[in-house]
Parts: structure tokens; C-alpha cells; sequence
């Protein structure tokens, strides 16, 4: 029997990464994309393989890199229902859908929750971008609220899922420079 690309590609280490893309969802999920800016690669698998390979290079702990091999492969894989409930009208992130899907699967809350927001930090400093500076940092700053446990392991995700493609990478060293100002966050973090 054929393998299929995403197993030949993510070549899967568990038998939860290989139940989950072995899914319908995932199944579809990995294949769509196409070249397009930040991703030159276009298909969300081709992009999923270059975060496993960045997490790769992460010095981590065993645990660490299981968790965060789960959030690479389940973080894009629904940006095609997002797609699909845009031209319906519905606007709901791809984040959000991979989390409730992975609501049946036994899977660490930690894992969940970056997957859930994993695109917050980028969307807060896009607003930065768009002259909206005070709000920016009101919204990292509800980010950080929200997964302050799993701050170093969001950051670790973040750096992973942004060194790829032809992404800007100014997103990292805007949340560096912000994050201690973020008063209140700073001293859940620090
Ligand atoms: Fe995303
Ligand atoms: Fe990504």
C-alpha cells in the first residue's frame, strides 16, 4: 500500500499523531493551500513539516516536544473549513476549530489552548502594524492572561510556527519588547 504524503512527510511518532491524521478532517486539512504570501509553500502540510523541523532544533524535553509535535500538526490543519465558512459568512479562526475538534481526543489542555490561540500574538502585533498600538498591546495582553501557565511553551511554538515560509519575523521581537510592559503579565510571567 501507498503511503500517504502526510505520513511520508511527518513521518508521525505516536500512534495519537497517527490516529489524528488518519482523520478525514486532517486528511483534508494537510492538503490545502497554495503558494500565497508568508507561505511560499503553499500546502499546510509543507508548512507543518518546516515547524516539526524548527521544534526539531528546540533544545526540549521529551515531554515538550510531544506536545508541541501535536500543536505543529493540529495548528493550520482547519484553515480549510475556515475558508469554507467564509464564503458561507461565518467567520470562526482556524485555531478555534482545530481546538473544539480536539476536545474528542485525548489530548493535554496545554496543547488545546496553543492551538486554540496560537495566532494571537501574530494578529495582536498586526493590529500594531495597522497604527492600532494601544489595542495591540491590550490584546497580548489578554493573550497572555489567558495562557500565562504555558507562556515559555507558547513562545517556543510561536518562534516555530514564525520561522518558516517568507514570514516576517519582526512578530517575535515586537512581543519580546512589549511582553514587559505588559504590567500585570509581566509578573505572572517573570
Ligand atoms: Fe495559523
Ligand atoms: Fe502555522
Amino acid at each position: 500500500m501507498t503511503q500517504k504524503p502526510a505520513f511520508h512527510l511527518l513521518r508521525p511518532e505516536t500512534q495519537l499523531e497517527s490516529d489524528l491524521l488518519r482523520t478525514p478532517e486532517f486528511e483534508e486539512g494537510m492538503m490545502w493551500g497554495v503558494p500565497r504570501p508568508g507561505h511560499p509553500e503553499g500546502m499546510v502540510l509543507l508548512h507543518v513539516r518546516e515547524v516539526l523541523d524548527n521544534i526539531e532544533a528546540q533544545d526540549l524535553s521529551p515531554i515538550d516536544r510531544r506536545d508541541l509535535r501535536l500543536v505543529a500538526i493540529a495548528h493550520d490543519t482547519f484553515k480549510y473549513q475556515q475558508e469554507a465558512l467564509s464564503h458561507q459568512g461565518r467567520s470562526i479562526d482556524h485555531g478555534h476549530l482545530a481546538s473544539s475538534f480536539l476536545t474528542q481526543w485525548e489530548v493535554p489542555s496545554r496543547v488545546r489552548e496553543i492551538v486554540q490561540w496560537h495566532d494571537e500574538a501574530y494578529y495582536s502585533w498586526r493590529m500594531y502594524k495597522m497604527g492600532m498600538a494601544e489595542d495591540s498591546v491590550v490584546r497580548l495582553t489578554r493573550l497572555v492572561e489567558r495562557i500565562h501557565p504555558w507562556w515559555s511553551f507558547f513562545e517556543r511554538f510561536f518562534q516555530a510556527d514564525t520561522l518558516t515560509g517568507d514570514k516576517d519575523p519582526t512578530p517575535l521581537d515586537w512581543v519580546n519588547k512589549w511582553l514587559p510592559q505588559v504590567g500585570k503579565c509581566h509578573q505572572l510571567i517573570h
